[in-house]
């Protein structure tokens, strides 16, 4: 299949590139580099062996940029990674990440379906099921209330997309709930490049052992969890993007409306990855206990047996692979691309 790939330039799109050119499938990149580097994806035309992968320096937002993308080319489906993504800078600038991500859905989705393009994969988050009823966590579960702007533009995207495809059949509507991406490609070519002080836990982890940091902030020991920190499904990033190229059956099959969990179904402690990552890699990370971050929850890890059923997907990765090919990544890359 012949795939436009939105935020291709970024941490997961450029993981998912590697795994649709594998699959034998072509791609060509949307990306306005706000949060990533054209480096990514010069790394991933070698790693894949091809000359360079396409790639077009447009914002979402910009509707006659995307309609010259669409004039040369016949998308057979768009896989929907663009956008912004930082929990603490949505609270302070709720506007602009309302505008970005949802005001360029808005445009995308418009433009696609002016040009007969009517299948979408998009980037949903375990976000959207605030604080769950029940662990594991199915895709059976109700969503809750989010407790930042960026939660609740997934949340609100997953409805806009849901109802344009009630509304017209003949799209294909596949959101995936993504639990918690680490780690990198085995290669250490590519990989996590956050700006400034990381806010997820495993990018700081690295950056403690890479010597940029002193000391990795534990965030609350006195959840009610087995050793007191927060639990969360991590998943390789690669896993993450081979479920990618899985949900694209089911945009073959018709699938309508096709909701899936994107975890490996296990649930690990800040703690635990810790550990795992001094033992693997044999490098020290200093840590203290801090007061637990605004908003966090004490466990959230998912069933993935609708994935499996359906797409045929499962994690293959384990933490230890996980937090070996984070480290690779960032050793290689100390200063990031
Ligand atoms: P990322 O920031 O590395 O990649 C997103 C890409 O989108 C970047 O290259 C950025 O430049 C581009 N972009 C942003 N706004 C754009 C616009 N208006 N026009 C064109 N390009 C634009 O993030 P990621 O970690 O690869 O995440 C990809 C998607 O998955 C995002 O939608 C994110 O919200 C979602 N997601 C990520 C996580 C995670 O932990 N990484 C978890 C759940 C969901
Ligand atoms: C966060 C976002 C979520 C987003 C997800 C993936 C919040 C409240 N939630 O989820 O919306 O979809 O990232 O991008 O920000 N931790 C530390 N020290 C750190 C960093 C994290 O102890 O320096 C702990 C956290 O308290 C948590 C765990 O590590 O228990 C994972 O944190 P993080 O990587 O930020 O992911 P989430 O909070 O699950």
């Amino acid at each position: 299949m012949h795939i436009l790939v939105t935020g291709g330039a970024g941490f997961i799109g450029s993981h998912t590139l590697i795994e649709l050119y594998k699959a034998g499938h072509t791609a060509v990149v949307v990306d306005n580099l706000c949060n990533s580097n054209p480096l990514a994806l010069q790394r991933v035309a070698e790693i894949i062996g091809v000359p360079a992968i396409p790639f077009h320096k447009v914002d979402i937002r910009d509707r006659a940029g995307l309609e010259r993308v669409f004039a040369g080319h016949k998308f057979d489906a768009c896989i929907h990674f663009a956008g912004l993504k930082a929990v603490g800078e949505s609270v302070e600038k709720p506007w602009e990440y309302y505008e970005n991500n949802i005001g360029g859905t808005l445009t995308l989705v418009d433009v696609m379906r002016r040009h007969g393009c009517k299948n979408i994969i998009f980037s949903s988050s375990a976000t959207v099921y605030g604080d769950p009823d029940e662990i594991p966590i199915t895709e059976q579960c109700p969503k809750g209330q989010c407790t930042n702007p960026y939660g609740w533009t997934k949340s609100m995207l997953e409805q806009v997309l849901m109802d344009t495809q009630k509304a017209d059949p003949e799209w294909n509507v596949v959101l995936l709930r993504y639990f918690n991406p680490v780690g990198a490609h085995p290669s250490g070519r590519i990989g996590e490049n956050p700006k400034g002080i990381p806010n997820n836990l495993m990018p700081y982890i690295t950056q403690v052992a890479v010597g940029k940091r002193a000391e990795l902030g534990v965030f609350g020991d006195d959840y009610p969890t087995p050793d007191g920190t927060g639990v969360r499904d991590y998943i390789h990033v690669v896993d993450l993007a081979t479920a990618h190229v899985c949900a694209l059956q089911a945009i073959v099959r018709r699938c309508g409306i096709g909701i899936y969990n994107i975890g490996t179904g296990h649930g690990y402690s800040v703690l635990d990855m810790v550990k795992a990552f001094v033992r693997v890699n044999g490098v020290e990370v200093p840590y203290s206990i801090k007061p637990r971050r605004v908003g966090d929850i004490a466990t959230c890890y998912c069933n993935p047996a609708k994935a499996m059923a359906e797409l045929g997907w499962e994690a293959r990765h384990d933490i230890d692979d996980m937090v070996r090919d984070s480290w690779n990544w960032q050793r290689q890359n100390p200063e990031g691309y």
